[in-house]
């Protein structure tokens, strides 16, 4: 019996929702499609971060900071860090986190292909989640300032299915689904990675970096 149906996901986002102020005014102040990560991914990040434990935090894409405020909330012994390339984004997130009351969360406002390089400081727990046709690019950047045995975490690897699909893609998400399933394979046959895939929002791959 195939368990992935419309109603399992829907009990699965219903039953996850998280009962915390900040988030659901965040959640609010978006009406239709949502880039926010969906009602169970959230519970998986607080439940990675509660077995990780990590020290040092590092998100790529703020948007209105629902994730960052998330993962400083159930982390708050460590500094997240959050690169925003999108200026009014950055502005509301700020907003969010200035209400959160949360001194645990640095922004920064920029390109995480450019901001990357110049962060000298490693991270144990990395959450990949702007733009989908650079993961390859930012696992690049990102292993070199993840500590051995960091956990990366990516979202949005499925693409809405279009990733495990084969057969001809529509021209608009050709070049993302091309790039993703790159990203996928590779993360599958890196030895430096131990890598698994779960079928949990859009997709979300899981990785270990074991070192080099
Ligand atoms: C899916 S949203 C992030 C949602 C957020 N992580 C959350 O769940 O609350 C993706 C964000 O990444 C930003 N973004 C896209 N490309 C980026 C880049 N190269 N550097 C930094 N941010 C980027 C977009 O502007 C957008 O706000």
């Amino acid at each position: 019996m195939d368990i992935f149906n419309e109603d399992v996901l829907e009990y699965i986002s219903m039953i996850s929702a998280i009962n915390d102020e900040n988030l659901y005014r965040i959640r609010n102040q978006v009406s239709g499609y949502s880039p926010i990560v969906r009602s169970g991914v959230d519970r998986f990040l607080a439940f990675m971060i509660g077995l990780k434990k990590p020290e040092s935090i590092l998100e790529l894409g703020t948007f209105l900071g629902y994730s960052a405020i998330l993962m400083a909330t159930y982390a708050p012994w460590a500094e997240v860090v959050s690169i925003e390339v999108d200026a009014e984004s950055y502005i509301k997130a700020k907003n969010n986190v200035e209400k959160s009351g949360l001194e645990n969360i640095r922004l920064i406002y920029g390109d995480a292909l450019d901001v990357l390089r110049f962060l000298d400081k490693k991270f144990d727990f990395l959450f990949i989640d702007a733009s989908k046709g650079h993961y390859n690019e930012y696992l690049d950047l990102c292993l070199k300032i993840t500590s051995k045995d960091g956990i990366i975490i990516a979202d949005n690897v499925l693409f809405g299915g279009r990733v495990a699909k084969s057969g001809p893609v529509p021209h608009k998400h050709r070049t993302i689904v091309m790039r993703m399933k790159k990203f996928v394979e590779r993360i599958m046959n890196d030895d430096r990675l131990s890598s698994c895939i779960l079928p949990l929002g859009d997709g979300l791959a899981v990785i270990r970096y074991k070192g080099e």
